[in-house]
């Protein structure tokens, strides 16, 4: 998919592939620690090969990751990655946004979210989950924005948060 960003730069949205890992650990090593927090509730100094793996590797029915690239003429920068994974609750699907920190706040993240949530849907998923920080008020303010909440529960500075794409 092709689009374009509210400032007019050309975003292009594919499907991960096993061949993403070469650029995936290099990419996690210039995150801030605050972005690599929010998205994995910790700090880790490295993304081991076997998780980037993990990541790269999905059958895209069950477990779905998604890539956005900026075009810079013929070339692709990978920016962001959203992807769903099978939730505790067999009728959710788990979604998970990262967008690398030079590209934050330029509606990447927004571009991505809607991808992942119709990607979803054209296999059937109807209801996702997402655990956010508490503290991370522009997921939260992304999923307030985007989505029809049904459930969000505080847990110990994280947000559990139940929901359908508003179109539904
Ligand atoms: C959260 C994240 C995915 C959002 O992607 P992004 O490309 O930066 O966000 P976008 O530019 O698409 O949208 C940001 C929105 O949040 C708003 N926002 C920015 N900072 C905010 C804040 N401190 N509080 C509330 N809203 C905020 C922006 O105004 C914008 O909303 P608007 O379009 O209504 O004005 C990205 O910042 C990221 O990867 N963060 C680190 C990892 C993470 O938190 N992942 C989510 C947990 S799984």
């Amino acid at each position: 998919m092709e689009t374009a960003l509210p400032d007019g730069t050309p975003v292009r949205i594919r499907p991960i592939r096993t061949s993403d890992v070469r650029w995936m650990i290099p990419a996690f090593h210039r995150l801030s620690r605050e972005t690599i927090y929010q998205r994995f509730f910790t700090f880790m100094s490295d993304l081991p090969r076997p998780m980037a793996e993990h990541f790269a590797n999905v059958d895209h029915v069950h477990r779905q990751a998604l890539v956005a690239e900026i075009s810079k003429g013929i070339s692709h920068q990978p920016a962001g990655i959203a992807r769903y994974e099978p939730g505790e609750n067999p009728a959710q699907a788990e979604i998970a946004v990262l967008v690398a920190d030079e590209y934050q706040n330029r509606g990447i993240g927004r571009v991505l979210f809607h991808a992942i949530m119709e990607a979803g849907r054209e296999n059937g998923i109807a209801e996702f989950c997402a655990d956010i920080l508490s503290e991370n008020h522009r997921m939260l303010h992304l999923l307030e924005k985007e989505t029809l909440i049904k459930l969000s529960k505080v847990q110990q500075g994280v947000t559990h948060v139940v929901f359908s794409p508003k179109e539904s």
